[in-house]
């Protein structure tokens, strides 16, 4: 980062000196997300910056590190320990997918809220799982010795692959943990997590719509923000603090280590640290498949998603039910769509390709010098891959998300095992009975799908896929387009009246007399034929292109990230994200890239109660948070006269990060990550420290929410509150 080349030499000055210095380090954000395990190297930096604590109490191999009180959350988000039974901190879009399952008419946990009265009130969450990481140790010297750096990725890959199974194994034995070895730095560096996977978790607490999705789509990416995103969970373990398969009679896991909160607040400029999960950067790539994402991918996704969302909307906010259905699968879908705009503006605003370019030329010259005798090449031979691709990029991405988009023929891929059946040479009575338990395994799927929506989205995708891909899409598409006349509603009246997957009934009753002579009415059902005949086209056509472009940038990105790394004297390189744990550090920090006062760094609960539109899914305030407002019920969380809810802060982050603690210099809980605005989102290409920031909740909405509007204080008395 930032070496200051400073001229203090005495007194005074020197005094002075620091001062500005201080203000130096205080004003810049700090781009990287670091392995936990190497922060020794960064202990000068992060004390100058504000951490007031030694690096080896933010994560040591002893156990006794903050690393354990951070969990992996799900397959895809972070959480904390807030207590000592056990209590887990996330943010409420993390919880929303088990809470959707755990809902129903009767029970809407998005409009009631949840909030457990006592341990026995916590809801077991089947499927869900948290990740503790115990430990992490580089062992590139034990995977790569022997293997020359040009070797081929098949070739280097068995010998890597092998290698790796025997050193987990050895792990496992050694630990009684789970060890899993890793790439970073594109298959520079591999380190071994030892970690340990809990089973038994259970809903504590869990905000309505109202508070934890406040702002909705509309605010999701963007600042200023007013979420209260946050829910609890609690890790439950064995007998032995171990993890076990849910049992009613597991106990609360106890921590040793876990977060202490502090409700003392924070200014602008206080030092921050984020301890996460981020998912997937790409900092490091080159120009070329930066202009795959910025030109071909998000263009296509971005397109194809405005209008599956238009019509998910409409039919969600015609009936209750479909909302139910659709509304966690909508959340995904709107995140991504927004995200990817966020993105593309970014880049354009910051010239990201030119400033790849620039980069790529300076890399260029010093490739001249550079020892490796292949360096030169690596440019020109990413260029060459990449262009040879983009082609086949476009029409794949044409077909995941216009065609795949479609869900009835998404579901093609479940059909392929019904299908399986048929060939097998079962007898009819074991063939129905194959068949039945199939289709009841799907119940999952029809419980959150609606197949007039989905029938709307097939009218709209299908036309782009059809229009973008030309000649290259299955006969059998444009056979059946021309059979209905080229009238878009017509063929997707035939295939949604017809299709034995647009119905649980449907196919349970195929299912139930189904025998092998009725192999044709599968083989024909439109589902099917959709399906199958995309599938084939790609496998023929795309999947060769794709895949050996795959294996061409896996191998020339190891190279040139192995050269950047030689290039990167300094050290300045932090490996790509890979949701494995990592700790990103910065400050409470506003955006005003333009020097618009508009945007400050906090908001309130008053800006909160002053959005209220009863009219509005997004912006309807609970009418218990306003009257806890208007008599300014705010307890212990009060500050000045208000509640603050979100703030900003320069902490390098990305998806994964949501949930991951915000804590201060002496690494004490004040907020809970969860977006970034949108411009900023960018940084999962290219971090600009004017535009890049991440957006947590203050922990004291957070309690304020748990004990003024949920009730349920004895949550807070389980925490350790400091000042
Ligand atoms: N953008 C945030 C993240 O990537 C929050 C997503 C959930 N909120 C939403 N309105 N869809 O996870
Ligand atoms: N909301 C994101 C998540 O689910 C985190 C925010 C981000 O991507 O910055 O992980």
């Amino acid at each position: 980062m930032l070496i200051v080349k400073n001229s203090c030499f005495i007194g005074l000055k020197i005094a002075l000196c620091s001062l500005a210095l201080l203000f130096f380090f205080n004003s810049q954000s700090k781009e990287g997300m670091w392995i936990p395990a190497t922060l020794k190297a960064h202990e000068n930096e992060l004390k100058a910056m504000g951490l007031d604590l030694p690096v080896d109490q933010l994560y040591n191999a002893s156990g006794t590190g903050l690393n354990n009180a951070i969990v992996l959350f799900g397959r895809g988000c972070t959480g904390e320990i807030i207590s000592s039974n056990g209590l887990i901190l996330t943010n409420h879009h993390c919880g929303y997918g088990t809470v959707q399952g755990l809902s129903s008419t009767e029970k809407d946990y998005f409009a009631n809220g949840f909030f457990a009265k006592d341990f026995k009130d916590e809801i077991p969450c089947g499927g869900l799982t948290v990740t503790f990481i115990r430990r992490m140790e580089n062992v590139t010297d034990k995977i790569v010795p022997g293997l020359a750096d040009t070797l081929q990725d098949a070739a280097r890959d068995s010998i890597i692959k092998a290698r790796i199974a025997g050193l987990e194994k050895e792990f496992e034995m050694n630990t009684g943990m789970d060890a899993t070895v890793k790439p970073f730095y594109e298959g520079n560096q591999y380190w071994v997590i030892i970690s340990e996977t809990y089973k038994d978790i259970r809903l504590v607490g869990f905000p309505p719509n109202g508070i934890g999705t406040f702002g909705g789509d509309d605010e999701n990416w963007a600042w200023p923000r007013h979420t209260g995103d946050f829910s609890m969970f609690r890790v439950y373990a064995g007998a032995d603090n171990k993890p076990a398969a849910y049992a009613a009679g597991n106990k609360p896991y106890h921590a040793t280590t876990f977060l202490p909160i502090n409700t003392s607040g924070y200014k602008e400029g206080d030092f921050t640290m984020v301890y996460g999960f981020p998912g997937t950067t790409m900092e490091y790539i080159s120009s070329f498949e930066l202009n795959q994402v910025y030109n071909i991918v998000d263009p296509i996704n971005i397109d194809a998603r405005t209008k599956k969302l238009k019509i998910w909307s409409k039919h969600m906010n015609a009936n209750r039910e479909v909302f139910l259905k659709y509304t966690a699968k909508r959340a995904g879908v709107a995140n991504g769509w927004k995200k990817w705009q966020g993105e593309i503006k970014g880049l354009k605003m910051n010239k990201a390709l030119d400033k790849k370019q620039a980069e790529e030329l300076a890399f260029a010259a010093w490739a001249k010098t550079d020892t490796g005798s292949y360096t030169t090449s690596l440019l020109p031979e990413l260029e060459k891959a990449a262009k040879s691709a983009d082609d086949a990029i476009a029409r794949d991405q044409h077909i995941r998300e216009d065609v795949l988009g479609i869900e009835l023929i998404q579901q093609g891929v479940a059909l392929e095992k019904f299908v399986a059946c048929f060939r097998a040479g079962f007898s009819d009575a074991a063939l129905s009975d194959t068949l039945k338990k199939l289709a009841t395994g799907l119940a999952w799927f029809y419980k959150n799908y609606d197949a007039e929506t989905d029938k709307d989205v097939f009218e709209a995708l299908m036309p782009i896929y059809l229009a973008k891909c030309g000649d290259d899409v299955p006969d059998y598409y444009k056979k059946a387009y021309a059979a209905s006349g080229e009238h878009i509603k017509k063929w997707a009246n035939a295939v949604y009246d017809s299709s034995l997957v647009a119905s649980l009934s449907r196919l349970t009753e195929f299912s139930a007399h189904a025998r092998n002579s009725d192999s044709t009415r599968l083989i024909n059902d439109p589902a099917w034929q959709l399906y199958s005949s995309v599938a084939a086209l790609r496998k023929q056509n795309i999947t060769p292109a794709i895949e050996g472009y795959r294996q061409k940038k896996r191998y020339l990105n190891r190279l040139y990230e192995n050269a950047l790394l030689r290039k990167d004297k300094e050290h300045k390189m932090y490996p790509d994200a890979n949701l494995t744990l990592r700790l990103a550090y910065g400050h409470v920090q506003g955006l005003d890239p333009d020097g618009k006062p508009k945007y400050s760094w906090q908001t309130w609960l008053k800006d909160v109660v002053e959005l209220d539109d009863p009219k509005s899914e997004s912006f309807k305030v609970p009418a218990k948070l306003k009257t806890l407002y208007e008599q300014k019920d705010f307890g212990r969380w009060k500050a000045g006269d208000d509640v603050p809810v979100a703030f900003l802060a320069d902490n390098h982050t990305a998806g994964g990060n949501s949930g991951s603690p915000v804590l201060n210099k002496k690494g004490e809980l004040i907020g809970l990550n969860f977006d970034r605005p949108y411009e900023g989102t960018m940084s999962d290409y290219l971090f600009d420290p004017n535009r890049c920031r991440n957006i947590s909740v203050d922990i004291r909405y957070v309690l304020f929410v748990v004990e003024k509007f949920g009730g349920a204080s004895w949550l807070i008395d389980e925490m350790k509150l400091v000042n």
